[in-house]
């Protein structure tokens, strides 16, 4: 197996390629001022939202939020694992990639992606030699076609089967407990370790490149928990994965809609019948990370749900999740699915046509939306219509301007039988378009800034536009271990961009790709560039390193005395300023 890429080589890598060449290779770009623009190869659109920045060797989409380097593009767009992206972009300009053999970093159990692999063909061994299992499956309706497309596995019915096999040595068990697939016992007797997933049907959960992630597992028959998930990892992060994109990625060249449901196996067995297109969320409600990564891939979007009271609560928490997606050539439906009855037990009584017949008289956002308000109110009396403009208020609110608000707002209208305009006065500081709105938002915006996470993401997110302001700031090195989160991200980004003038925002990105902040950092440099020029730039990023630094202080010295409090009686001196720091961190407003 090929060694690990070091990080040196992709640095070098990125400071040779130019995104715009590489972008312009697959999508025709056009100049616009400093930057090029294109339709957004990720979503259908007529209009450009798609920019690409020479300068940040970024690109983004205003459109779908899709956002990276050259490497990012390369895997997105042409749906390539990491290593062959690297490769693909090194033989663009003739260099040779590397592999470092030397770390033992080759060992597939030294990365959990690697790890996590081994694990899946791991379950589908056993799989094999388990007839209960097979039993289960096939009582199931669950082919073997099936079984190989989603890698469907089984976890032995023992304490420590991936243990034997996987966690030879300490750092072994180690890696095993970080990836979620084995826990610690704690107290008793016994140390150690033992298998988190025993007699259960294993589904791994795969990313957007194909790698497993983490894993449901399922009972072979009752007991409880009927499905175990795995635990948040540094890989797995529940509310953003989707189950199923993966493996509709791979058989659909062209995704028109997805179909969100709510089990695995509702997802196999549409699959089965031919339904490609249907994904789940992992036993949470649709998060709008889940939204922006499905409307990154189509236009359309069905959730199915219970038609019963359950389903109906979460349907309107997805609706309420989904409200700032909505814009125009974007579709949002909802499908309720007769009581008792899931995906699966349906398709598997009805078969694929008429399964698709019941999406096609799926319920708009729109009327679902109507429906519910008009239900919770009397719309036949005043004080009714008063009371209904007041529920759809902070709904609207969440729906972006445009066109799409607009339609809403005259559905709505005509759902409580009043004159759009009628409404929208009702409405009031919600209607589109007010000064009311633009100027609450303006104070909401002035209010966060002076708050002390929001600066501290404002001078990272300074850095990654303009790494080049780094060495203008004082030395942020008190910032480590300050207590303040992401405090020390800050010191290492700035470390980073100091010690090498002119490295570019997609450099800086790129080497945090394998690190948990890494996905949250592309995003900020993603967002728009509030500061215009690097020197500007380089002042604000000095202000807030300074206040930063001016208030990490005194926290630090409140902690000590707080800590000194506990164990013996403070002196009159120290009690002195303890109260002075207590005073000032409240004039601070903390
Ligand atoms: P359901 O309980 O609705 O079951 O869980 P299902 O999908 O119909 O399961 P089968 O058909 O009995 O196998 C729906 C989803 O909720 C999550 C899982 O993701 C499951 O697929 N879930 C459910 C859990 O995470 N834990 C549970 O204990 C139950
Ligand atoms: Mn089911």
């Amino acid at each position: 197996m090929a060694g690990r890429i070091p990080q040196t080589f992709i640095d070098e890598l990125l400071a040779r390629t130019d995104i715009v060449e590489v972008v312009g290779s697959r999508v025709q770009l056009k100049k616009a001022g400093r930057e090029w623009k294109a339709p957004c190869p990720f979503h259908n659109e007529k209009t450009p939202s798609f920019w690409v920045s020479p300068d940040k060797q970024f690109y983004h989409c205003f459109g779908c939020g899709a956002h990276g380097t050259a490497l990012g593009f390369l895997m997105e767009h042409d749906r390539l694992p990491f290593p062959e992206a690297v490769e693909e972009l090194a033989s663009r300009i003739g260099m040779e990639v590397p592999r470092d053999e030397s770390r033992g970093g080759n060992r597939p159990q030294d990365d959990l992606h690697g790890l996590l692999g081994e694990v899946t063909q791991f379950y589908r061994e056993a799989l094999r030699e388990s007839t209960p299992a097979r039993d289960y499956l096939d009582s199931r309706g669950i082919s073997s076609e099936s079984r190989v497309r989603f890698a469907i596995g089984y976890a032995p019915d023992a304490w420590d089967a991936l243990l034997r096999r996987f966690g030879g040595n300490p750092e072994a068990v180690q890696r095993l407990a970080e990836a979620g697939l084995v826990i610690e016992r704690s107290g008793g007797r016994e140390a150690g370790h033992y298998d988190r997933f025993r007699d259960r049907i294993m589904f791994p959960i795969r990313d957007i490149r194909g790698r497993t992630v983490g894993f449901g597992g399922r009972t072979l028959g009752a007991g409880e928990p009927k499905y175990l998930n795995s635990p948040e990892t540094p890989l797995f992060h529940k509310g953003r994965e989707l189950y199923g994109l993966y493996e509709a990625r791979q058989s659909l060249r062209q995704i028109d809609r997805l179909l969100v449901v709510e089990g695995y196996v509702d997802v196999v067995r549409l699959a089965q019948a031919g339904i490609q297109y249907a994904v789940a969320t992992l036993g949470t409600a649709t998060t709008t990370e889940h939204l922006s990564r499905l409307f990154r891939v189509t236009n359309e979007l069905v959730f199915c749900f219970d038609g019963d009271r359950a389903g109906r609560t979460a349907a309107w928490r997805a609706l309420e999740n989904a409200l700032p997606h909505a814009r125009d050539g974007r579709q949002l439906r909802f499908l309720f699915l007769p009581d008792g009855q899931d995906p699966d037990s349906l398709v598997g009584e009805e078969g694929r046509e008429a399964f698709e017949a019941r999406l096609a008289h799926a319920v708009p956002l729109s009327e679902f939306l109507v429906g519910q308000l008009a239900s919770q109110v009397d719309l036949s009396s005043v004080d009714g219509r008063a009371r209904l403009a007041e529920l759809a208020r902070p709904l609207l609110a969440r729906v972006p301007e445009g066109v799409y608000r607009a339609l809403l707002l005259e559905r709505l209208a005509e759902g409580v039988r009043m004159p759009a305009n009628r409404l929208q006065d009702l409405l009031g500081a919600a209607s589109p378009g007010t000064a009311g709105r633009g100027e609450r938002k303006r104070r909401s915006d002035s209010a966060s800034l002076a708050g002390r996470k929001p600066l501290l993401t404002q001078a990272i997110t300074l850095v990654l536009h303009h790494p080049g302001a780094a060495a203008a700031v004082a030395d942020p090195g008190p910032l480590r271990g300050s207590g303040l989160r992401g405090g020390d991200v800050l010191v290492e980004l700035i470390e980073m961009a100091r010690s090498e003038p002119g490295l570019s925002t997609a450099r800086l990105v790129e080497r945090w790709r394998e690190r948990p902040e890494g996905a949250r950092l592309a995003e900020l440099a993603a967002t728009e560039s509030l500061v215009g020029n690097d020197s500007r730039a380089a002042a604000e990023l000095a202000r807030a390193v300074e206040r930063l630094l001016s208030e990490s202080g005194p926290q630090r010295r409140l902690d000590e005395l707080i800590e000194a409090s506990r164990e013996r009686r403070l002196s009159p001196e120290e009690q002195l300023e303890f109260q002075a720091l207590l005073n000032q961190g409240q004039r601070r407003g903390r």
